[in-house]
C-alpha cells in the first residue's frame, strides 16, 4: 500500500486505496490478471456533503473546462444536463463504465483519483431566469492593474474541474463530459494542467510549480480548526442563495510567469521575492517547511529576514486581517510564444466561502506591493460558485435547479 498526496492541500486521508503492487505480483504468479496497482484503484466518493475536487490533492492531470448554455436553454435543460453530467461523474469517478459509453478511452485503468467539479459563473443565472438566486459573492472580480486577461477565456455559464492521476482517465471525462453536453451547452474554453505524479519523490511532499518552488505549504489545512468556514458556505445559510449550502466559490486565473525575466535573477534573489527556500520550501525566518513563518524577525545586519515586498508577507493571512483561500492548482505548458518565451505557468485555483474574504482583498494587496506580481501576467479569470455535493439519487446542483 503505497501512500498518495502531497503535505500542501490535504492529507491522502480522502482517499480510498486499493491493493498494493505486493499483491499484483502474488496474483500474477497464480495466473490471474494483476489487480490495478494502487495508483489506479485511488478514488474519491462522488456523493457527499461536498462535491470532491477541492479538499483532495490536486491530481497529476487537471483540465479545466467552461462551458456556455446554447441559446433558448431554459432551467430545465440546464437541470436535465446537470442531472445528466452527475450520473455519468458518479460513475467514471467510481471506476464504472457509464452508460452508454463505447468510447474506450479510459478502459483498463481505475477511477486513479479521478474528480468532477461543477460550478456556476454569474452569467449561467440570467440565461436560466435565475437571476433572483443568484449569489451576492458571485459579483465581478475587480480589475486588477496587472490584469492583461482574454475574455474568450475568461468566465464561462458553467465550469467543470477535472481531476485524475491518470492522463488517460482525465481526458476521458472530459470528452464525456463534452458529448453530454449535447445541444444543451457548449464548450467556451479548456485549459489542461500538471502537476508531479505521486510516487515520483521518495516519499510524499508538497508539489513544486514551474518556478520551482515548494508550492502550497501554507494552505489551510482540514485539521485546522477553521478549516470549513474558510473554504466553505455554511450548512445551515440562509436567503436567496441557501442552495449554496455545503457549497465553495472558485477564483480560477491563468496566471503566466515571465520565466526568461525569473530565470536572470540569482537563486537569492528568487527566494527573497518568495520568502523562502527553494530547496525545502523553510521561511528564511529560519526552521524547516513547516515552521511558522515569523514576519518580525530581523537578522543581524537590520533587515526583515522575509522581506518587506515578500510573496509570503504580502499574501499572509496575518497581513490581511485573516482573509485566507485554499490553493489548489494545476501548472501548464501551452508550448512557445512569438518571443521565444514559454507559455507556461499556473492554472491557480483559490476557494473560499466568500471571495471577498479571501482572492480579492489578497490580490488587491499582491497587485500592489507584491516582489512576486512583476513576473507574472494574469491572463485570463473566473468565478464560480460550485455548490455542496449531493446524495446518492441526487445530482449536482439539484437545490437550485428543481
Ligand atoms: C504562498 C507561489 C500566486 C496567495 C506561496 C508560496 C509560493 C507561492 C511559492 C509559498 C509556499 C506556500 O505557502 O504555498 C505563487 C506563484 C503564483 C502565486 C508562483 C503565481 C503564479 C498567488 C495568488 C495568490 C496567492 C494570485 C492570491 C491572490 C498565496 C498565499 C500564500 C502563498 C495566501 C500563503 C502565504 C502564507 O500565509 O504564508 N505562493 N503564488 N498566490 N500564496 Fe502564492
Amino acid at each position: 500500500r503505497r501512500l498518495l498526496g502531497t503535505a500542501g492541500a490535504a492529507g491522502a486521508g480522502a482517499l480510498v486505496v486499493g491493493a498494493g503492487a505486493g499483491a499484483a505480483g502474488a496474483a500474477a504468479v497464480r495466473g490471474r490478471p494483476e489487480p490495478l496497482t494502487s495508483l489506479g484503484s485511488a478514488s474519491a466518493p462522488f456523493h457527499g456533503a461536498h462535491q470532491a475536487g477541492i479538499v483532495q490533492p490536486a491530481q497529476a492531470h487537471g483540465h479545466l473546462a467552461a462551458f456556455d448554455l446554447a441559446p433558448g436553454t431554459d432551467r430545465r435543460a440546464a437541470a436535465a444536463l446537470l442531472r445528466r453530467w452527475s450520473a455519468i461523474a458518479a460513475d467514471m469517478m467510481a471506476g464504472r463504465q457509464a452508460q452508454d459509453d463505447t468510447s474506450g478511452v479510459a478502459l483498463d485503468a481505475g477511477p486513479s483519483s479521478l474528480t468532477v467539479t461543477f460550478g456556476f459563473g454569474r452569467s449561467f443565472f440570467d440565461r436560466t431566469g435565475l437571476a433572483d438566486k443568484r449569489p451576492a459573492a458571485l459579483e465581478p472580480l475587480p480589475a486588477f492593474t496587472g490584469d492583461a486577461l482574454d475574455a474568450r477565456r475568461s468566465e464561462g455559464d458553467l465550469w467543470v474541474q477535472i481531476g485524475a492521476d491518470d492522463a488517460l482517465v482525465a481526458f476521458h471525462a472530459l470528452r464525456l463530459l463534452q458529448k453530454k453536453a449535447g445541444d444543451t451547452a457548449r464548450l467556451r474554453w479548456q485549459m489542461n494542467g500538471f502537476n508531479r505524479t505521486p510516487g515520483a519523490t521518495a516519499h510524499p511532499m508538497t508539489g513544486r510549480n514551474l518556478m520551482g518552488q515548494i508550492d502550497g505549504t501554507n494552505n489551510p489545512k482540514p485539521s485546522d480548526a477553521d478549516f470549513a468556514d474558510r473554504v466553505f458556505v455554511p450548512e445551515d445559510h440562509k436567503g436567496a442563495d441557501a442552495w449554496m449550502a455545503g457549497g465553495s466559490y472558485a477564483v480560477v486565473r491563468r496566471i503566466r510567469m515571465l520565466l526568461d525575466t525569473w530565470d536572470h535573477l540569482s537563486l537569492e534573489r528568487q527566494e527573497k521575492v518568495i520568502g523562502r527556500r527553494q530547496s525545502d520550501g523553510a521561511p528564511l525566518s529560519g526552521g524547516t517547511e513547516t515552521t511558522p513563518v515569523d514576519l518580525d524577525k530581523v537578522d543581524r545586519d537590520g533587515a526583515l529576514a522575509i522581506a518587506g515586498d515578500a510573496h509570503i508577507r504580502v499574501a499572509s493571512p496575518a497581513t490581511n486581517r485573516g482573509a485566507a483561500m485554499l490553493r489548489r492548482a494545476f501548472s501548464y505548458h501551452d508550448g512557445f510564444r512569438d518571443d521565444g518565451a514559454p507559455d507556461a505557468g499556473l492554472l491557480f485555483i483559490a476557494w473560499q466561502a466568500d471571495p471577498m474574504k479571501g482572492f480579492v482583498p489578497v490580490q488587491r494587496k499582491l497587485d500592489r506591493g507584491d516582489g512576486l506580481s512583476r513576473f507574472l501576467r494574469h491572463e485570463a479569470s473566473g468565478l464560480y460558485a460550485v455548490p455542496g455535493g449531493c446524495e446518492k439519487g441526487e445530482y449536482v446542483g439539484q437545490r437550485l435547479l428543481e
